[in-house]
């Protein structure tokens, strides 16, 4: 088994670990032990993850003395919503949960924002353990304390920030995987290093074929980088008052491809990809960065595949979505743009006709 690595989160509160190691599964339960001093848990997956981990996971659990109940929720994104929370909280009630008894959610984003919004919420806040499985949950949405339910209107829009007190990696867990997924958590791998880690970049360059193969030591070393990253981030600034705001490089196009698809057409790091490319020609075409970075950048991420826009979308329609983006400031849209390879900053951009530019590049395949 490769030797595990530790990563510390400093919150305004109090201090959480990331741990990352392949079969760091089976140390579910005893982790915990040390933690908490309760016997009751609440765990909380989706019917798919459940299926392939959810009987090792209650069994490494029940070793260490947990009486823990199960709560399923189907897979996918209409999951995240205050009707499964009700859920959630009645299961949380049944299991006679108070505020020492934590909540473990086994499964990917949606899991752990659904999972997080309700251990942030139930008796004012219970623990919570964070089991993410997939590459993009082990590398941005576990680590960083942002918890939430969708609204009609809109994605993400009754949340909190509350961190876990305890994320438990395991690279594992990506060998079941789609390949699919695979490719769109390395999207959000590659953003760590643009806006952040200059080194980590050049070692993507070298590495991506590795990860695209899901070779175990470089993904571990790779989920390690970025856990570290998004740690620095949100260390200097956990409520996204300023420097967070550079984790939303390729979001700004992103959220709109994916608002103006029903959201069901792109995986979030899919449309996230194609904005930051977008984002780094707006950079170049304001002369924010160099040409030879903006190719290293743009290169890297086309190694990864960029999904082509469905044949019917326009430019008005992406455009029209990006003018509802929570994110803008008047009539402003609010753009990440690196300045350099490790390098990024967030700023107003108010040139329409530059934006429709690169939305409408994307749409035509250039
Ligand atoms: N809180 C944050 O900071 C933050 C950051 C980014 C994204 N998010 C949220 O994360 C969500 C997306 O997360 P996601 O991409 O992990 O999607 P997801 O949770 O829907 O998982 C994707 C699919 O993979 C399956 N799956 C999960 N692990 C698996 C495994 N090991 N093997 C096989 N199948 C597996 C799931 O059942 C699901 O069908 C969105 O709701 C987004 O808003 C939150």
């Amino acid at each position: 088994m490769a030797k595990g690595r530790t990563v510390e989160i400093k919150t305004a509160g109090f201090a959480y670990r990331a741990l990352i190691e392949a079969g760091a599964l089976q140390s579910l339960g005893r982790s915990m032990r040390l933690l908490f001093p309760s016997t009751e848990a609440l765990l909380v997956s989706d019917d798919n993850v459940f299926g392939l981990y959810g009987d090792m996971c209650l069994r490494v659990l029940a070793r260490e003395g947990w009486q823990v109940k199960t709560a399923l929720v189907r897979s996918g994104e209409q999951s995240k919503s205050l009707d499964v929370a009700g859920y959630l909280y009645d299961m949380a009630a049944e299991t006679g949960l108070d505020r020492n008894s934590p909540i473990i959610a086994l499964g990917g984003g949606v899991v752990g924002d659904l999972a997080g919004f309700v251990a942030a919420t139930y008796l004012r806040g219970v623990p919570l353990v964070m089991v993410p499985t997939t590459l993009l949950s082990q590398v941005d949405s576990s680590v960083g304390g942002k918890v939430a339910v969708n609204h009609s209107s809109g994605k993400n829009l009754i949340g909190s920030f509350y961190p876990p007190r305890l994320v438990l990696i395991d690279p594992q867990t990506l060998s079941t995987l789609p390949r699919r997924q695979l490719i769109a958590g390395l999207a959000e791998v590659i953003k760590y290093g643009i806006i952040e880690d200059g080194s980590f970049f050049s070692r993507l360059e070298n590495e991506l074929e590795a990860l695209l193969q899901s070779d175990p030591a470089t993904l571990a070393a790779a989920i390690e980088s970025s856990v570290c990253s998004k740690a620095r981030v949100v260390e200097k600034d956990e409520f996204e008052k300023d420097h967070r705001r550079l984790l939303n490089f390729g979001h700004t196009i992103g959220h709109a491809l994916e608002a103006a698809t029903g959201y069901s057409y792109y995986l979030h790091g899919e449309a996230v990809l194609a904005g930051m490319i977008a984002a780094v020609r707006i950079a170049l075409a304001l002369e924010m960065v160099t040409a030879d970075d903006a190719e290293r950048m743009t290169s890297l991420m086309e190694r990864l595949g960029v999904k082509p826009a469905p044949p019917a979308l326009t430019a008005e329609q992406v455009i029209d979505k990006l003018s509802h983006d929570k994110k803008r400031r008047g009539q402003d849209q609010i753009f990440v743009l690196p300045t350099g390879i490790g390098k990024a900053v967030s700023l107003p951009v108010n040139d329409k006709r530059l934006i429709k530019r690169v939305v409408a590049e994307y749409l035509s395949g250039k």
